[in-house]
């Protein structure tokens, strides 16, 4: 049967306290809607619709890459009115309600949402200790739904009902359309209820089938930033885990943020406060010391990445030591056994097997081959103020420490570089390359002494 989503996202998310509209604030450094936009697409869904509200423009415009049809839902009048909205566009057979506010809901429990309900209507539903706020779900003496009634119109004897409305809905696209052309809004809140549709069901002659989440976190929704840090918090619960199922050492699960995809090898351990953003792909017998931020980078097998180490958009190679302190920016190449020590900030270079960068340096749109060592302090002068010029360093260079660079420049294989040296032309091979002033030693020079006034 053809599945289509509608994903009511029109709510204004007033007690965030935001300008930014409440389906773009992220959990795992995703937005909430986009969760809920991935989820539908892992159930296969032919068409997913997703209803916005007034002002909500800026909700379409972030997520304008992703391929869903945008519902306007002018004025906010009921769950049910949000859903009719897209109806018209509606061309599945079966109609799958989800919430652009719970983001943690599961593509597994959502197939057995649709699995249970056959050819009726299928409704997660959850016992809660504290039922309060929710939908009660009212079945008869055989144990068969109803109906649901919403808080503000519930009886004293239904507002014990423990068995709550989670909102996920599945019901047949012809008879759902039906149903909510009937709707009425003639309730507590004045609001055109989606819930409403159970009871027409039965009165139909069709079932309302239920069925649960196996975690509870799934069926929560985001109101305020609490709630938010709170699903932060599960969510990243649930990647560490992932994590180490697959055999991944985390000396802290708590202080570990996944705000991607994360691939690892075996034997990979990870210190405390580590954050993992975009896709990140890490070899085996990888070590990752404490506070290191890496963003969309391959680490390569063996490698390990010492303290306060900043990394986005690189490559290291197999066996490379890096940090700590060191900062790697987009575009960098670490060849296999690289060592970058501290204080170093590479940026677009390439670094070749085996060289070293250890303490205090600039290296920035270099090509550096193999075998290098480039001294403390070394700064590669890659901007005249207007365009950035390319430094190239061939392999065995020694480089002495405080030396610069001046790109465009060439360092020829096997030449050395002398301490403190300004490098304006290129340097032929093997070479020794010196741009010093030369020492002068004074014999009986005398340091000035404080005048007595
Ligand atoms: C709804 C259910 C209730 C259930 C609860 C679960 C109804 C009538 N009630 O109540 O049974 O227990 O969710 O959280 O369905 N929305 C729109 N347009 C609207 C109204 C709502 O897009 O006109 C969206 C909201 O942005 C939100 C979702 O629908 O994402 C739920 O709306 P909300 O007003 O929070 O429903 P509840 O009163 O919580
Ligand atoms: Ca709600």
């Amino acid at each position: 049967m053809s599945l289509s989503v509608i994903i009511l996202a029109a709510g204004q998310g007033t007690r965030m306290r935001s300008a930014r509209p409440k389906v773009l604030h992220e959990v795992g450094g995703r937005s909430l809607l986009e969760h809920v936009i991935t989820t539908a697409r892992e159930l296969g869904a032919a068409e997913i619709h997703v209803v916005y509200g007034h002002g909500g423009d800026a909700v379409r415009q972030a997520l304008a890459h992703l391929d869903v049809s945008w519902v306007l839902q002018d004025k906010q009048l009921g769950t049910g009115h949000a859903v009719a909205q897209a109806m018209p566009q509606v061309k599945g057979e079966r109609v799958l309600v989800l919430y652009g506010d719970v983001p943690l809901i599961r593509a597994a429990t959502l197939k057995r949402l649709i699995e249970a309900a056959t050819d009726d209507v299928g409704l997660l539903t959850v016992e809660l200790s504290d039922p309060t706020g929710y939908g009660r779900i009212i079945r008869d003496a055989d144990g068969k739904v109803l109906r649901n009634v919403e808080q503000k119109d519930a009886s004293a004897a239904e507002l014990l009902v423990q068995e709550v409305n989670t909102g996920f809905l599945t019901a047949p696209a012809a008879n759902l359309a039906d149903w909510l052309g009937r709707l009425r809004n003639d309730n507590a809140q004045g609001e055109y209820y989606l819930t409403d549709v159970l009871a027409m069901a039965v009165a139909d002659g069709l079932t309302v089938e239920t069925a649960s989440p196996a975690d509870v976190h799934e069926v929560l929704g985001i109101n305020n930033k609490r709630q938010l840090a709170e699903l932060e918090r599960h969510y990243q619960r649930l990647q560490a885990e992932v994590l180490m199922d697959a055999g991944v050492t985390l000396r802290d699960p708590a202080r570990l943020d996944v705000r991607g995809q994360v691939s690892c090898g075996r034997d990979v351990e990870i210190d405390p406060n580590v954050i993992l953003e975009g896709n990140i792909k890490i070899g085996s017998n990888v070590k990752i010391g404490p506070n290191c931020l890496i963003i969309n980078s391959v680490i390569g097998d063996g490698v390990e990445i010492f303290a306060n180490t900043v990394i986005e958009a690189a490559e290291v190679g197999a066996g490379s030591r890096v940090g700590p302190f060191a900062r790697i920016r987009p575009g960098t190449v670490l060849a296999g056994e690289a060592h970058i020590g501290n204080f170093v900030e590479i940026k677009k270079a390439t670094v070749g097997q085996g060289s070293k960068i250890n303490h205090l340096s600039y290296v920035g749109d270099a090509v550096i081959g193999s075998q290098v060592n480039i001294g403390a302090g070394t700064i590669t002068c890659n901007y005249d103020g207007a365009n950035k010029h390319v430094t190239e360093i061939g392999d065995n260079v020694f480089v002495g420490s405080d030396t610069q660079l001046v790109a465009p420049v060439k360092v020829g294989d096997g030449a050395t570089i002398g301490a403190g040296s300004t490098i304006t032309k290129d340097v032929p091979p093997g070479v020794l390359a010196l741009s010093r002033t030369p020492q002068v030693s004074r014999e009986g020079w005398k340091r000035p002494t404080k005048k007595k006034v």
